[in-house]
């Protein structure tokens, strides 16, 4: 079992049903798994997890600053642990090669910024919640969503995280951190045999070399026969 961090940012609280179902699959593979809002990390202290995963949506070509300045003064605890990145964005709800692209070099732009390269990278679609937007964002959306999706209707929300890719980024997270969890335990092991057999190996040299000068003492002392 491996202590795993899920750190994230959130506007419209779309990024945090990707942690919280990041967290079910997690939990369901036996981890303990602590879920927190980038800017209510409280007293979390990164360096105590065995592995993290940063989440952000993209607003405005960006992810959040908040994201951005945690994994910018964590850069060097996220690379010595398996470690991952995953985005929400509406880039990633058209299925051509221009937004694929798009929500690609978001990640790439974080990338050059912080200089902290993501092990894993899950690129999901996020969704257009109409009901919170201002009348002005309401507005642009619309138009952004009459090119792209076509999904107009402002009375509604709209989600477009496919969950089997949230399931199967979890999951292959998990059996990279298992994988990885193994090795050193095994390698810890390994390393205390070779000790122990280096221990054992002095020990039976101390009782020869005793042994040799108990006998070599005993036939000094020993009284010859005239
Ligand atoms: C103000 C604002 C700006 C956004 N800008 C972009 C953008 O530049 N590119 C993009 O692909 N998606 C953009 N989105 C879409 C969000 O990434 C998407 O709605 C995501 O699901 C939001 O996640 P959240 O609910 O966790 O904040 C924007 C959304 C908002 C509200």
């Amino acid at each position: 079992m491996a202590s795993i961090l899920v750190v994230y940012g959130s506007g419209e609280g779309q990024t945090q049903k990707v942690a919280e179902h990041v967290e079910d699959v997690l939990s369901d593979r036996g981890h303990d798994v602590t879920v927190r809002r980038v800017t209510e990390r409280g007293d979390v202290v990164v360096e105590e997890f065995d592995a993290v995963l940063v989440g952000s949506p993209v607003n405005n070509r960006r992810h959040r600053l908040d994201v951005v300045e945690f994994v910018e003064s964590n850069r060097e605890v996220l690379a010595t642990r398996p470690n991952g990145f995953f985005q929400l964005s509406l880039a990633s709800t058209v299925p051509l090669r221009w937004a694929q692209d798009g929500a690609r070099q978001f990640v790439d732009s974080l990338v050059t910024k912080t200089g902290w390269h993501p092990e894993h990278v899950g690129r999901f679609a996020g969704a257009v919640k109409y009901s919170q937007y201002d009348p002005l964002q309401r507005a642009v959306f619309k138009l952004v969503s009459a090119v792209t999706t076509g999904d107009t209707d402002t009375s509604r929300d709209y989600e477009y995280t496919d969950w089997n890719e949230v399931e199967a980024f979890a999951t292959t997270f998990a059996e990279d951190v298992e994988r990885r969890l193994t090795a050193s335990i095994e390698e810890t092991e390994h390393a205390g045999t070779v000790r122990l057999s280096w221990v054992a190996a002095g020990i039976a040299l101390l009782f020869g070399v005793a042994g040799v000068a108990y006998w070599a003492t005993a036939r000094q002392f020993t009284p010859t026969e005239c």
